[in-house]
């Protein structure tokens, strides 16, 4: 079973991304075994900072990952500073990181109807410039997402059936 690292960006524990990575590990659980990222445990990126406990736990993770999935809300037309700052910690040594030629599979959520479609377009953009491999495919946008969240639990039943067809297609690619 291939092993799969879910990225969210978003922190809070009421988070309608993480209820959405929630669900997708509880669907593929007979397909993938999924771990979850703490990018709220990382320091602010810097350069002077080489031996940090937090940092080399999360780019251990990236690196031994057969995928990563990233689950991620839009903040102000792009990506969480929290996520962009952990996927910094993980970019170094530029076009040679633990991102290099590293399968990845992008789906964003918001809480209103565009469902982060310029965050992912900015991910995707990001994650070329590591030279990772980014998946392909039908994008998973999940607009309207706070509600469809109830009890904590992600409970869309089309909005899941459409994500795991495509990260079962992600699945499917991997080495
Ligand atoms: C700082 C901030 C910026 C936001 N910017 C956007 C945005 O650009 N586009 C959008 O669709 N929603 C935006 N939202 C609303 C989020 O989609 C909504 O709060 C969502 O629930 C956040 O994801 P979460 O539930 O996983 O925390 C923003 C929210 C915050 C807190």
């Amino acid at each position: 079973m291939p092993n799969i690292l879910l990225i969210p960006g978003s922190l809070r524990a009421a988070s309608s991304s993480r209820a959405f990575a929630r669900a997708i590990a509880d669907r593929l659980a007979d397909r993938a075994a999924f771990s979850v990222a703490d990018v709220g445990a990382l320091p602010h990126y810097n350069a002077d900072v080489t031996d940090d406990p937090e940092v080399r736990a999360f780019v251990d993770q990236v690196g031994g990952a057969d995928g990563i999935v990233f689950v991620t809300p839009e903040y102000n037309y792009s990506v969480p500073g929290v996520l962009k700052n952990a996927i910094d910690w993980a970019s170094r040594p530029a076009y040679a990181s633990v991102f290099k030629d590293k399968p990845c599979f992008v789906a964003t959520v918001s809480g209103g109807v565009l469902g982060g479609v310029r965050a992912q377009a900015h991910l995707k953009y990001i994650l070329n410039g590591m030279l990772a491999r980014v998946h392909t495919g039908k994008e998973v946008i999940v607009a309207m997402a706070n509600a469809k969240v109830q009890d904590g639990a992600f409970s869309d039943e089309d909005t899941l059936a459409f994500a795991e067809a495509e990260i079962t297609s992600f699945l499917a690619g991997l080495g």
